[in-house]
């Protein structure tokens, strides 16, 4: 199973319920990877798409411990178990992993490569992902060229498990 997330210098992910920034590149890389694919998140991370919506094209998965709480276009699981079921007709390397911290927790045993983008900057934040540099079980297997988006400089990274 993948993960993917947009992480700071930090391996900060978000702030007040928000992305840190946004990246068309990024949102770009993101939708190529995702889509025709199944996606898990939590549920405030679907709130913070836009419109609250499911995103288009995807199979989409919402973690919430409310036993009333539905979302039409998704399927909501109650339970990382839940959700792992959910997905068990998918091919592994088809599940992504999409956040927010609560949920990359939960999940980051199941995964086995991480699509991290990577931006060379520290920004105040209260979400984080588990630093994948400083875990010996995790190794960065491949970097892009360094791209810039006005002046901020990032790198598309995937990590294996070792
Ligand atoms: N940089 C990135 O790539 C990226 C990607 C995604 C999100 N983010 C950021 O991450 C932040 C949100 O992260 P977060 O941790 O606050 O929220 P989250 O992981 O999106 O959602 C947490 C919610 O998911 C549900 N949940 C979590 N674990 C569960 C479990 N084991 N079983 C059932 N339900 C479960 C709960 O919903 P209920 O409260 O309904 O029970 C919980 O409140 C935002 O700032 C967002 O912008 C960043």
């Amino acid at each position: 199973m993948n993960l993917i997330a947009a992480v700071d210098r930090n391996w900060a992910i978000g702030r007040g319920g928000r992305l840190l920034v946004s990246i068309p590149a990024d949102k770009q890389a993101f939708r190529d990877g995702t889509v025709g694919k199944a996606v898990i998140m939590g549920r405030k991370t679907l709130e913070s798409l836009p419109g609250g919506q499911p995103l288009h094209k995807r199979t989409n998965l919402v973690l919430s411990r409310d036993p009333h709480y539905s979302v039409k276009g998704a399927v909501v699981c109650r339970s990382v178990e839940e959700a792992l079921a959910a997905v068990s007709g998918f091919k592994t390397e088809d599940v992504y992993v999409i956040g927010g911290q609560e949920i990359y927790e939960n999940f980051l045993p199941h995964c086995d490569t991480a699509y991290i983008t990577w931006i060379d900057y520290v920004y105040e934040a209260d979400a984080h992902l588990h630093n994948l540099d400083r875990d010996p079980a995790w190794t960065l297997e491949q970097e892009s060229e360094e791209a810039t988006y006005f002046n901020l400089c990032y790198t598309f990274r995937r990590y294996r498990r070792k």
